[in-house]
């Protein structure tokens, strides 16, 4: 509190030279890569044009694995930040604990309704009442190629399906490179295991098994094979994977080490921080077997109630993520696309451009879907075990069989 006492003794003294009500805004994230940092860097940006302090609460690890704990730590001890990157169904577990903010003032004045896609504004609705505001929306279903290591390993296109795609890492492997770039963490074992079951068992079944957490298609002979084929692509990782963070494995597909990385599309923002160029650099393209599916990940802020604070740094804070000059420069550099209907595509490179079509088509055919491995899906505990089963699979010799089972027994977690 004392802390909090100061910042206002603090803020009062400078408020001479900055607009009325002017506050601190501490926003904790966990964008901390190249491309990440970038992209943050405009939000402080923004948020310091109102008139603001920006108060960074980064907290490396991707994923954000790090800062939910944190996070937790925080608000126990009644201190929580202004904002906090949130996502998916742990918004409506932290709104029921009556620690966040309303934000519906500032969500009428600016139209979110009719701004906003309904399956994004539902995710940020408790009861309702919006509880949180949306940055973006990524895409996770994608494959990053370095085409340069195709051509070079004599292999012609990319695989399509996960039948195919055995005999083209191997011959990647051949040729002297890494098959697959990977960072041997829970959360990317699981990114990658969540597009091998899609591109196994197709957006019905994902929808049954990871969203709906229905028992009879989770023990389905289609979650063995999913098991099946990510142990095939375990095999095409190579031996120092183990703890490794998500942008050094992007690094090893931009310095042509390595051919393929299963990663949502925040690992374009390395590929941009490095000007490296789509199409030609290197390819945009859907997981095996995907093409027609998107699993998105709207990456969103939770605000909570302020004892010392009005609304004004809130709605200054909610207002700027969704303006339209922010959703254009930070999207551009996180590799994600704006999440306001209708912008203005044109400036944004073709993998974005692509990725903007897709998400239209896919919420129209059924192949929109939510991504589990990145918290859109399924309660935090049962989402925390899924993990785990995964990541165990990856790190030990545990049968498919086993697997199935163990993965049963961790979506009824709550
Ligand atoms: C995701 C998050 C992205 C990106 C990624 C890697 O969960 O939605 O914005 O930061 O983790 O850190």
């Amino acid at each position: 509190m004392k802390i909090r006492y100061l910042t206002l003794a603090l803020a009062s003294t400078l408020a001479f030279s900055l607009p009325a009500f002017a506050d601190t805004v501490e926003v904790l994230h966990w964008w901390t890569s190249g491309g990440e940092a970038k992209s943050a860097a405009e939000l402080k940006k923004m948020v310091e044009a109102k008139g603001h302090t920006w108060k960074d609460f980064a907290v490396a690890g991707g994923g954000g694995d790090n800062a939910m704990t944190v996070l937790k730590t925080r608000v126990v001890s009644g201190n929580p930040p202004l904002a906090a990157q949130v996502k998916g169904p742990a918004i409506q577990e932290w709104a029921a604990e009556g620690v966040l903010a309303n934000l519906d003032d500032i969500a009428k004045t600016e139209k979110w309704d009719t701004l906003l896609p309904p399956v994004v504004a539902n995710v940020m609705k408790y009861q309702g009442h919006y509880v949180a505001v949306p940055v973006n929306v990524h895409r996770v279903n994608w494959m990053w190629v370095n085409p340069e290591v195709l051509k070079k390993s004599g292999v012609k296109e990319a695989p399509k399906t996960w039948a195919e795609f055995d005999a083209i890492a191997t011959k990647i492997e051949k040729a002297g490179f890494i098959a697959v770039a990977h960072g041997g963490q829970p959360w990317q074992d699981n990114t990658v295991f969540e597009s091998v079951a899609l591109g196994v068992g197709g957006p019905e079944y994902y929808d049954k098994a990871f969203v709906k957490l229905d028992p009879a298609a989770i023990s389905s002979p289609t979650t063995l094979k999913a098991f099946d084929t990510l142990r095939m692509v375990r095999k095409h990782m190579d031996k120092d994977m183990s703890g490794r963070d998500w942008n050094l494995a992007t690094a090893m597909i931009i310095n042509g080490k390595a051919a393929m990385q299963f990663m949502g599309d925040w690992a374009k923002g390395e590929f941009t921080a490095a000007g490296k160029v789509p199409g030609k650099d290197y390819l945009c393209l859907a997981a095996p077997g995907t093409a027609k599916s998107f699993t998105f990940n709207i990456d969103s802020f939770i605000v909570f109630k302020q004892k010392n604070q009005d609304s004004k740094a809130t709605n200054d804070f909610a207002s700027a993520v969704l303006s339209d000059s922010f959703q254009e420069v930070f999207n551009q550099n996180k590799g994600s696309i704006p999440v306001r209907l209708g912008h203005d595509m044109s400036k944004f490179d073709a993998c974005a451009q692509k990725s903007a079509a897709d998400f239209v088509a896919t919420n129209k055919s059924g192949g929109l879907v939510p991504s589990f491995a990145h918290q859109m899906a399924q309660p935090s505990a049962a989402q925390g075990a899924i993990q785990d089963v995964v990541s165990s699979f990856m790190n030990s010799d545990m049968s498919s069989k086993d697997a199935v089972a163990k993965l049963l027994e961790a979506s009824k977690k709550r």
